[in-house]
């Protein structure tokens, strides 16, 4: 039995088929997507480290490939590595990051990611018309899985990307941000009571089972994001500077780090910029702030007399949110103002005060190395998605998480008071 009740579509022969061209399309436009955040660095910026907490983009290339050759290839179909070499070294449990930047060329990483994809084309056409006898393969689960892994994975190399020399995020075409004016919106009120948290829905992750309630307090939640000229006006306030607003993990970590502004500003003569994926532009004043460690997020909730808010309220108030057209996909290259919707998907994630632990019951699936090694104390979670969070990861009970101190992921703050 697969941990969790683990459920799967279990459909018409007409409806496996038409998932199986689904899927298809589907690992072909986020291929498309990877690819051209590949094609957008020079060699030297494919191999490079632009932060020593994240690996070069030509790694995650590889790793990409080698996730997907190991369960759609090796486990699932029993094939021979194609490289034993690059199952090694695009293993992150087998090389610590700053030993990542020995990497085989462009061409051979894109050779190896195609051919890992042409076989796995093959096996999926295969596989449509057929009920393998392999319980990943059944309602083509594994597929689902390695799409929704690149699909994160872009993300990441979204992030990097960002972190390069403004020609270079020029010469990638992404859009520059366009400033809009921010709806504003009363806070949600949610009374105290018994929540549902938790899925166990066929596409989720191991993390996020099994459902479960939770009791939760009378609590109050922002609708939006704090924006730009929220954080401005902590930072006029001396906000980095006065070591009240501070925890004292984040007094540590200011200290060492010493910030001004988050990690996506430059401070000019003229004003504060966005440093954003595809160039720099004029700070967006009502664009969700992005760029900010747990800790200075946790410095602007006290500053506005707020917290942050529990992953469980979190998931609580997204639930209750209206469905609006989340800002999602990358392509879009950058946040939006802070709308109507609430933002809950999408836009930014969210620091909230929960670190990283298993839910009741916990029972690695099928990759016993996506959460359980996380399960440390020292990783928060984080909530809701960005717009460079694609559609197989955006979903209200997703949990994503990193060190407090991490700020080039795309991380902004929601106010949680009560
Ligand atoms: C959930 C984003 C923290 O990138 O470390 C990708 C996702 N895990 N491959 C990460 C993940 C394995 C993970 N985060
Ligand atoms: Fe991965």
């Amino acid at each position: 039995m697969i941990s969790g009740g683990h459920r799967s579509p279990d459909g018409t022969p007409a409806e496996r088929r038409a998932e199986a061209v689904a899927l298809a399309d589907e690992l072909k436009e986020t291929r498309a997507l990877t690819l051209r955040l590949a094609a957008c660095t020079t060699d030297d910026e494919l191999h490079a480290f632009f932060d020593p907490d994240f690996s070069p983009v030509g790694w995650h290339l590889g790793h990409v490939a080698m996730f997907e050759a190991r369960w759609l290839l090796e486990t699932t179909h029993g094939e021979a590595p194609i490289s034993e070499r690059f199952d090694r070294i695009f293993d992150p449990r087998a090389v610590e990051k700053p030993r990542r930047g020995d990497l085989p060329d462009r061409a051979t990483l894109l050779g190896y990611a195609s051919e890992v994809r042409r076989r796995v084309l093959d096996h999926l056409a295969r596989d449509a018309e057929s009920r393998p006898s392999h319980e990943l393969l059944r309602g083509l689960d594994a597929y689902r899985l390695v799409l929704a892994h690149e699909q994160q994975h872009d993300e990441t190399m979204a992030a990097i990307l960002r972190m390069r020399p403004l020609d270079s995020r020029e010469r990638s075409g992404f859009p520059l941000p366009e400033p809009g004016p921010a709806v504003p919106r009363a806070p949600l009120r949610v009374s105290a009571g018994i929540f549902l948290v938790g899925s166990d829905a066929p596409d989720v992750y191991d993390n996020e089972r099994q459902p479960h309630e939770v009791a939760v307090a009378a609590f109050e939640i922002d609708w939006q994001p704090a924006t730009n000229r929220d954080w401005l006006e902590f930072i006029d306030a001396g906000g980095y500077s006065k070591p009240e607003l501070w925890s004292d993990d984040g007094l540590a970590w200011l200290e060492r780090s010493r910030p001004a502004h988050p990690s996506t500003w430059e401070g000019t003569a003229a004003g504060y910029r966005l440093e954003a994926l595809g160039g720099e532009t004029a700070l967006p004043p009502s664009h969700p702030v992005e760029g900010v460690s747990a800790f200075e997020a946790e410095a602007y909730a006290t500053f506005r007399g707020a917290r942050l808010p529990s992953e469980a309220e979190w998931e609580v108030a997204a639930r209750l949110a209206p469905d609006a057209e989340p800002r999602l996909g990358l392509a879009c290259g950058a946040a939006r103002a802070v709308g109507e919707g609430g933002d809950f998907l999408g836009n930014v994630w969210e620091w909230t005060s929960t670190a990283f632990a298993p839910y009741p019951g916990f029972r690695p699936h099928p990759d016993d190395g996506y959460s359980a090694p996380y399960f440390d104390g020292r990783h928060r979670v984080l909530r809701g998605g960005s717009w460079a969070t694609q559609r197989r990861v955006a979903r209200v009970t997703f949990r994503n998480w990193y060190e407090p101190r991490l700020r080039a992921i795309f991380a902004g703050v929601r106010l949680a008071r009560g």
